[in-house]
Order: C-alpha cells, then structure tokens, then sequence
C-alpha cells in the first residue's frame, strides 16, 4: 500500500444492500472507487449495530483494493487480531473507544495492519499530538457515528486544518468520514484531507444491477474535490 495524498473516495458499504455485500464491493470498485469503507458498530460505543469479523472476511475476497475497516466499537483490544485476520489492510480505532489509545494502536501495528485513528466531532487536536508517530491514517468524524445519511458538521474544517499542519512530512492520510458531498467534499480538501469517505451521495439512485450510478456519485465527488485544490493552487 504505497503512501499518497492523492484523492481517495472509499464508499461506505454502510449505505449498500446488507444482503449483496460482496456484488456491492465489486460494483463500486468497478465503478472507481479508491478503497473500500467498512463501518463496524457494536450498539455499544455507538447506537447501532451493524457486523462483525465474520462478514469482513466473508466480503474480503470480493474487494481487489484497499479495506479500510472503521471500528466503532468498545472494547476494542480484544478484537483487533480477529479483524486482521479477517483481512482487513487499515484497522481504525476511536480514540473516545477507551483509557488505552495508545496501547492500541501498538497493537494494531503489531498485526502487520496500518493503524487508523478515529475522533469524534467533540474530541480536539490536542489528543492527538503524542499519537502521530503510531498513525497511518486519521480519521475525522464530521458526523456523530452510528448512522449513514446524517448532516456534515463544519467545525471539522478547523480541526483537519490543524492536523494536517501537526502531521507534516509524516506519512499520514487524512480521512473524512460523514456527510460527504458534492458541496463538503471540496472543503475538506482544501483543508488537507485526502481520504473522502461517502455512503449514501456514492449509493444514491443505484444498485448492483445498476451500478453506473455509483460511478457517476464517485466522479463527481472527486471532480468537486480535486476542483477545489487546482483551485487552491492556482
Ligand atoms: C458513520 C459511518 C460513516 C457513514 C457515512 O458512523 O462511520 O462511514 O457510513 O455515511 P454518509 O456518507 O451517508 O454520511
Ligand atoms: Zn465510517
């Protein structure tokens, strides 16, 4: 998994058929998506449940790319192997999941795994200071987590601005995840992320038996994204 800052659209299958898991992955991969987003809840650390191990490595065969599984889950430690093991190339953990963060995140690591580290939209950048040489990938929350389809809150543009300066040369993604549009997408961006989570704008108005719809979701994000920072450049 070579390291870039290059635009990234990872669709969140939490917004795809839950019966079709595996003709999802492959629709929306074969339609330009980056990486593959896989949101587990536990109905604990958030008020949703979703899935576990045992789906990600069934849906694993059916992703070429990156997976990139998000866990919203406490506790987390005890499940870390289970979701390497299950194939999993980013395992995410929240920050707010537990005392023991950077306990984690060791641990993470030491299944071979690149570490994520996930923030709530109430957590702040300082948290994150003594963390960043154990990360490869920080994962910004622009909604609370739980749910798909929820409004993008914008005092998230600050907290990525911050980060991306605290990271520096450091090989470090930033992701966004949560109310990802056309319209936010560009946003972030600029503020210096290049992970763009999205689950409901990339399955909206498709299926795995019309899947041009999410090809079309995916350009246009990526088009408003990658406007914004010629933009920027210019
Ligand atoms: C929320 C999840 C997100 C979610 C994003 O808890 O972590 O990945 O699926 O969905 P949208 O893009 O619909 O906000
Ligand atoms: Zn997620």
């Amino acid at each position: 998994m070579p390291f870039d800052r290059r635009i990234k659209i990872a669709p969140s299958i939490l917004s795809a058929d839950f019966a079709n898991f595996g003709a999802e992955c492959r629709a929306v991969e074969a339609q330009g998506a980056d990486w593959v987003h896989v949101d587990v809840m536990d109905g604990h650390f958030v008020p949703n449940i979703t899935f576990g191990p045992a789906t990600c490595s069934a849906i694993r065969p059916h992703i070429k790319g990156v997976m990139d599984v998000h866990l919203m889950i406490a506790p987390v430690d005890p499940y870390i192997e289970a979701f390497a093991q299950a194939g999993a190339d980013i395992i995410s953990a929240h920050l707010e999941a537990g005392p023991h963060i950077h306990r984690t995140l060791q641990a993470i690591r030491a299944t071979g795994k690149k570490a994520g580290l996930a923030l709530n939209p109430g957590t702040g950048t300082d948290a994150v200071a003594h963390l960043l040489d154990m990360v490869d990938l920080i994962c910004v929350m622009t909604v609370n987590p739980g749910f798909g389809g929820q409004k993008f809150i914008h005092s998230q543009i600050e907290k990525v601005r911050q980060l991306r300066a605290m990271i520096g040369d450091r090989p470090v993604h930033i992701e966004i995840d949560g109310g990802i549009t056309t319209e936010t997408a560009p946003l972030m961006a600029r503020a210096g992320a290049d992970v763009l989570v999205a689950g409901s704008a990339v399955f909206k108005g498709g299926s795995v038996s019309a899947p041009e719809a999410y090809g079309a979701n995916i350009r246009a994000i990526r088009l408003a994204a990658e406007s914004a920072l010629s933009g920027t450049l210019a």
